[in-house]
């Protein structure tokens, strides 16, 4: 009996094992915008072979939709920002997007949506009120047509918002002042009631490497979760890194408004890997560390300690195609590579061990084929002109100031361009030639530091469902039978 019982014991602590703890309650945003985006199948299985459950789009794309179909990975759907006029004006429109978009993958074998994210950060100051008066029409309309359809008890409408909808005044900048921006605090009192209302959480995407991007002031450390930053003492309670800072301002401005104890999912967190002095792999994996150990452990924050926050990375891969307009980093926020291959050690389920995440598989590229300057270009006066050309089409911003291909040569920097571009253009015979100063080369042109890409074709073949995760719990169990059989 007493074996028996060891031997139960030994079987809960594997399973427990095997089921890495944090992995399981990770979320990690899948963005589309590059110019070669990995095949949706791929995507599905990176994400099952990282043990990675829940995943968050920025709209309902089909061959997304039915990649994760039948997989039970948990889903947040989007609506993106240029559909919320149509949405708010005419709650039929609503209606029909919770048909189309909700409804038709909602059955047994369909897909797992949990959330609908009524627009993405619409409130950004940036975007001078365009979305404003729309996005709490929008996020109304969307919930009743969910509630209507009968699945409002499962699946919620949130609205995914940047930080800088709240703030500590000035005058004391603590986390226990928070509140929410005051030239839409009345906005954002009503829209947290209707969440309240509906049992749907607060969405917040919360970057400590912008507080760092934005502010040259802003001390290192406290970007990070390892100590070392002069602490903010706020009334007792001392804040070591700025997340929880940020995670507590807003409970605080929920509070404020009678809502302290709204549950709230940090949609993106992460940390970009080029296009800036601070947007490095050494800075990414210590982030990444920190914010995962912290995760694994239920840590919470002071204003919410020892629980279980629902978090979404951001993101899963680099996206060539994204505005730079917040950065030269946008474009390189993926832990992994545009080609689905992992970029430094990271260990999702925070036990800090140090691996490397599973690759995407059966991706294929194009040629070995680099497209460079040409070495018996005589007249280089149209160069500006023909990188200027190739950077407006293509990825250039790693040739940037603090970036891995900054401090080249004209000639690197120009070979660099028109390899970028000729990528995108799938390699397409004239897309090397530049007024002739370009030509194609077999021979690499990296340099340590500065890779020159080869881009991926085609769409992937993906086989073996059976995921890393599982194969390790088999091995395991097989050997703990082995074990037993011995006893
Ligand atoms: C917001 O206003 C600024 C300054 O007037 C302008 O440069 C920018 O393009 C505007 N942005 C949007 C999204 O309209
Ligand atoms: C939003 O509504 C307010 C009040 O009705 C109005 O003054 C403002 O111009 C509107 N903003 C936009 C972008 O439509
Ligand atoms: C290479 O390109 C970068 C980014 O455009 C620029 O800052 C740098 O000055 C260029 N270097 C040379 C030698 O042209
Ligand atoms: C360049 O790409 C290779 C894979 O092709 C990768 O192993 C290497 O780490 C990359 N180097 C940099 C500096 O990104």
């Amino acid at each position: 009996m007493a074996r028996l019982a060891a031997a139960l014991l030994l079987l809960v602590a594997v399973a427990c094992w095997a089921v890495a703890p944090g992995a399981e309650a990770l979320g990690m945003n899948w963005g589309t915008q590059a110019s070669h985006p990995l095949p949706p199948k791929a995507v599905v299985q990176v994400l099952r072979d990282n043990g990675i459950k829940k995943v968050k789009l920025f709209d309902t794309d089909f061959a997304a939709m039915s990649a994760l179909s039948g997989t039970g990975i948990e889903v947040m759907a989007a609506i993106p920002n240029n559909m919320l006029a149509d949405l708010a004006d005419d709650a039929g429109k609503a209606k029909d997007w919770v048909k189309r978009n909700v409804k038709r993958y909602d059955f047994d074998g369909g897909v797992t949506i949990k959330y609908v994210a009524v627009g993405n950060e619409p409130f950004l100051q940036s975007y001078n009120g365009t979305f404003i008066n729309i996005t709490f029409p929008a996020l109304q309309n969307i919930q009743n047509a969910l509630n209507d359809a009968g699945v409002g008890d499962r699946i919620k409408a949130t609205v995914p918002l940047n930080a800088d909808v709240y703030n500590s005044p000035d005058s004391h900048p603590v986390p226990s002042a928070g509140r929410f921006r005051p030239d839409i605090s009345g906005l954002m009192t009503d829209i947290v009631k209707f969440l309240a209302k509906n049992n749907a959480p607060f969405t917040v995407n919360i970057y400590p490497f912008l507080s760092l991007y934005l502010s040259d002031n802003f001390p290192l450390d406290y970007a990070f979760f390892d100590g070392g930053a002069t602490p903010v003492n706020d009334n007792g309670v001392l804040y070591t890194n700025v997340f929880d800072a940020n995670f507590d301002t807003l409970v605080a401005a929920l509070r404020a408004v009678g809502h302290g104890d709204m549950p709230v999912v940090v949609g993106e967190v992460g940390w970009p890997t080029d296009g800036d002095k601070h947007a490095k792999v050494s800075y990414a994996q210590r982030f990444y560390a920190g914010l995962l150990r912290r995760l694994a452990a239920n840590a919470g924050t002071p204003a919410r300690p020892n629980q279980y926050i629902e978090v979404y990375l951001f993101g899963l891969v680099d996206e060539d195609l994204k505005s730079v307009a917040p950065g030269n980093f946008e474009r390189h926020w993926g832990i992994l590579r545009y080609d689905g291959q992992p970029k430094y050690p990271m260990d999702l389920a925070g036990q800090g061990r140090n691996t490397m995440l599973v690759p995407a598989k059966g991706i294929k590229y194009l040629p070995k084929t680099w497209c460079a300057l040409n070495p018996n270009a005589k007249d280089l006066s149209k160069l500006g002109a023909n990188i200027d050309y190739a950077c407006t089409f293509a990825d250039c911003t790693p040739l940037g100031y603090g970036s891995t291909c900054n401090g080249m040569d004209t000639a690197g920097n120009a070979s660099y361009a028109f390899n970028a571009y000729y990528q995108v253009q799938n390699q397409k015979d004239d897309a090397c030639d530049f007024q002739g100063l370009a030509l194609p080369t077999e021979t690499d042109p990296s340099t340590a530091a500065c890779n020159f890409t080869i881009q991926i074709a085609g769409a992937a073949a993906v086989h073996g469902r059976r995921s890393a995760g599982a194969a390790a719990a088999g091995v395991v169990l097989l050997a703990l039978l082995q074990l037993l059989a011995l006893w």
